[in-house]
């Protein structure tokens, strides 16, 4: 099992999951952050930490956000470590809760 994280990271990347993480899986792109499944050890720590509420169980991603769970362990392969929080990205605000972000996902 793993958490995914899931649309509403996009353009958003608040990075407050990084910081919690034991084992550092998060990943880094452009406008997105990516959970490596093979690292990630469920511990749910990093879930409740996100302001965009964009990570979730790999059990419990929503319907229409399946294909996050593949992308999540396509770019995790490709993009760096990020081990530390960063500040979000400057249109964080007003991209929050926008539906449909993946068409924006810059790699
Ligand atoms: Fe890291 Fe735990 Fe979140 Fe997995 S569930 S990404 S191990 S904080
Ligand atoms: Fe993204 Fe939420 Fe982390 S917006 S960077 S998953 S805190």
């Amino acid at each position: 099992m793993t958490f995914v994280v899931t649309d509403n990271c996009i353009k958003c990347k608040y990075t407050d999951c990084v910081e919690v993480c034991p084992v550092d899986c998060f990943y880094e792109g452009p406008n997105f952050l990516a959970i490596h499944p093979d690292e990630c050890i469920d511990c749910a720590l990093c879930e409740p930490e996100c302001p965009a509420q964009a990570i979730f169980s790999e059990d419990e991603v929503p319907e229409d956000m399946q294909e996050f769970i593949a992308l999540n362990a396509e770019l995790a392969e490709i993009w760096p470590n990020i081990t530390e929080r960063k500040p979000p990205l400057p249109d964080a605000e007003e991209n929050d809760g926008v539906k449909g972000k993946i068409k924006d996902l810059e790699r």
